[in-house]
């Protein structure tokens, strides 16, 4: 039994040192963070909205979720010309990204359902230099991947660092190679905010859910409450 068990361990560890997957960095995110969260949606809109929709939301919803007003939304998140009631949308034309990217970027609503938030923080940090690629990047977690480095600019440029096994190259690790605008600590808030921001736009409902949980509690709390005190006087003389 005990060999058995073994040979079961022994191969599940190998599956997964021979699937090379890169471990996942954890997003510290926080759907209750309503700075963070409209942060989130100015950087969507800034570095992501020209490629991706988010077709799913409205501004109108961003400015009742996040309890800001309209003006605010439509100045400091919507691009110039956007209405509230505008879903937000790319302006991307489907036949010219599948000329540049050789397909065409996602719909970015539900990506955070399918992806998870984990996933999206370490996707945005892994992307190093690659100069065989058409965009000069590549991904660690997204081998060839079509999009470029977006947030280089913010982040600065990440190289890899190789080691051979056998004929295989294979990526130890990712050093900042040139320094961006902003320091590693400054840039991990970017992303963690574009990961919390997309992780609301995956499940809106969220948002209202955690706040309504806190009532249903209060709820049950005063009600238990009462009926403890409603049996005290039902057995009052019984007793
Ligand atoms: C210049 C266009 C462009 C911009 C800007 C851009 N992307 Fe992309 N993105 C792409 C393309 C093209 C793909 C498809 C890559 C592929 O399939 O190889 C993609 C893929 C992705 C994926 C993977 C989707 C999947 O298949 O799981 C995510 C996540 C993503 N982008 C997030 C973002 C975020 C967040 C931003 C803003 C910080 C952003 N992108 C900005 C072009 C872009």
């Amino acid at each position: 039994m005990k060999t058995l068990l073994t040979v079961i361990f022994s191969l599940f560890a190998f599956t997964c040192s021979a699937s090379g997957k890169t471990e996942l960095m954890h997003a510290n995110i926080d759907l209750s963070d309503n700075t963070s969260l409209k942060r989130g949606a100015e950087h969507y809109v800034t570095y992501c909205l020209g490629c991706h929709s988010a077709k799913h939301i409205r501004y109108l919803r961003i400015a009742e979720d996040f309890e800001l007003n309209q003006d605010v939304v439509l100045k400091d998140i919507a691009p110039v010309g956007a209405s509230i009631y505008d879903s937000m949308l790319s302006a991307m034309d489907k036949h010219d990204s599948n000329i540049w990217f050789g397909t065409v970027p996602p719909d970015l609503s539900l990506i955070a359902r399918s992806r998870g938030s984990d996933w999206l923080y370490t996707y945005l940090k892994s992307f190093y230099r690659d100069d065989t690629k058409t965009h000069g990047t590549n991904n660690t977690l997204f081998k060839d991947v079509g999009m470029p480095n977006v947030l280089w600019k913010l982040q600065g440029q990440q190289i890899a660092h190789y080691t051979l096994e056998g004929e295989n190259k294979v990526i130890n690790s990712l050093s900042l190679e040139r320094p961006g605008e902003l320091s590693p600590s400054e840039f991990d808030v970017v992303v963690t905010d574009l990961v919390n921001f997309l992780e609301y736009v995956g499940e809106p409902a969220k948002l209202k859910r955690q706040q309504m949980g806190k009532y249903v509690l209060f709820f049950i709390l005063i009600i238990g409450f009462i009926g403890y005190l409603l049996k005290k006087e039902y057995w009052k003389d019984i007793h």
